[in-house]
């Protein structure tokens, strides 16, 4: 489904990313994992239009998707949840939820989908009329992955779901992320500081290491493996 072949890209004149390739296949959970720095973000942003790409290209389905802007990544399919907390707090459950369909006009439409994701999550369902930030860390990564899906994206990439939230919530948003991929057989790409729980959840992985993958393979491999063990999983 998505392709990314030998990629250079960073900031200014210095490539953070030095020949980076990485697959993502239909029906698929897969994780990037890797140190503080590594390049992990970048490679979102790369994938995402948002920095540019010196060499290497980005193939989605049958479309090169190399350097287009983030309007027209979205709209060939792939949504992104960001790694910065992107809820409006003071505007309601279902309104955040709207503005994942800012580009669609047919108030029907809105509607359907809006009814779609709230079927996928019940506790944003109860909560639908309550301003965002009244709930916690962990539902708001929830309305965030909620909304992604409001343009029914065939792929969503999450940068660091799991980012500072608590053991309990960041296990919960793991399950919701196993629960979609089987439900309706969403395709994730996900980016984990959380390196094991990020890797538990996936059927593959990554790893990236100053601006390239070193290892990749099955997740359960690496999760086995001594050295990304050593490295990356605490021993
Ligand atoms: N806007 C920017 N301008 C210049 N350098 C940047 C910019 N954003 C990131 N960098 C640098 O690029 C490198 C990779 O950053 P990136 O955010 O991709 O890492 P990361 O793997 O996502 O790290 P983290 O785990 O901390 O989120 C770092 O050295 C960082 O300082
Ligand atoms: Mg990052």
């Amino acid at each position: 489904m998505l392709t990314i072949e030998n990629v250079y890209a960073g900031y200014g004149d210095f490539d953070i990313l030095q020949g980076v390739n990485l697959k993502v296949n239909s029906g698929e959970i897969v994780c990037v994992i890797g140190p503080n720095g590594a390049g992990k973000s970048t490679v979102f942003k790369a994938i995402y239009g948002l920095v540019k790409i010196r060499q290497g290209r980005v193939i989605f389905g049958e479309k090169d998707i190399t350097n287009l802007p983030p309007q027209q990544i979205l709209q060939a399919g792939i949504a992104i949840v960001p790694q910065m907390r992107s809820v409006f707090p003071q505007m309601s459950v279902k309104e955040n939820l709207e503005l994942g369909m800012y580009l669609e006009k047919n108030p029907q439409r809105i509607q359907q989908r809006i009814n779609y994701v709230l079927d996928l999550f019940p506790k944003l369902s109860e909560r639908q009329n309550q301003p965002a930030g009244t709930m916690s860390g962990g539902e708001q990564r929830m309305l965030e992955i909620g909304r992604s899906l409001m343009l029914e994206p065939q792929m969503v990439m999450m940068d660091e779901p799991s980012a500072g939230l608590s053991p309990s919530m960041t296990k919960m948003i793991f399950e919701n992320i196993i629960r979609l991929n089987q439900e309706i057989g969403l395709t994730v790409l996900a980016i984990e500081q959380n390196a094991r729980q990020g890797l538990e959840a996936s059927d593959r992985g990554y790893v990236l290491e100053l601006g390239k993958n070193t290892y990749e393979g099955k997740a359960s491999d690496l999760l086995g493996n001594s050295e990304v063990r050593r490295s990356f999983l605490g021993g």
